[in-house]
């Protein structure tokens, strides 16, 4: 099984029968979780910095108040980013290897 487009599912596959595959995927796949979850933060400051500065303020919240947020919550995103870069650097590697070949 496994489309030609989706070589991952194979590996997936191939972790569930082996632990420590398992165990490093499955913290591999939290962090990446985390990072989605933490997106729509993202997403609901950089609209709330929009809409602040359309009509003064938002949830009771002015575009500084919102800037403020955004920059320290910048702050994490940047750490979570730079983890799970971490986590991903060999294929990050493979990557740019083979976009050169
Ligand atoms: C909201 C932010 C992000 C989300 C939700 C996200 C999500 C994902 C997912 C689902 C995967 C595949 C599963 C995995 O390997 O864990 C992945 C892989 C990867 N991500 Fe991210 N990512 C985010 C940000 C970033 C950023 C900013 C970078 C680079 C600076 C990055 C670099 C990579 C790399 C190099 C891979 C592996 C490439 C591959 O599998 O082809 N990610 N990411």
């Amino acid at each position: 099984m496994g489309d030609i487009m989706d070589p991952m599912s194979k590996i997936f596959e191939e972790a569930k029968r082996n632990p420590k595959m398992k165990k490093k995927l499955k913290i591999k796949a939290a962090f990446t979780l985390l990072l989605s979850v933490m997106f729509l933060g993202v997403i609901f400051i950089t609209v709330g910095t929009i809409l602040a500065s359309k009509h003064g303020s938002f949830i009771g919240m002015t575009q500084l108040d919102f800037l403020k947020l955004r920059s320290r919550y910048g702050l994490i995103m940047t750490a979570l980013i730079l983890i799970h870069l971490g986590m991903n650097w060999n294929i990050l590697k493979k990557e740019i290897e083979f976009l050169m070949s």
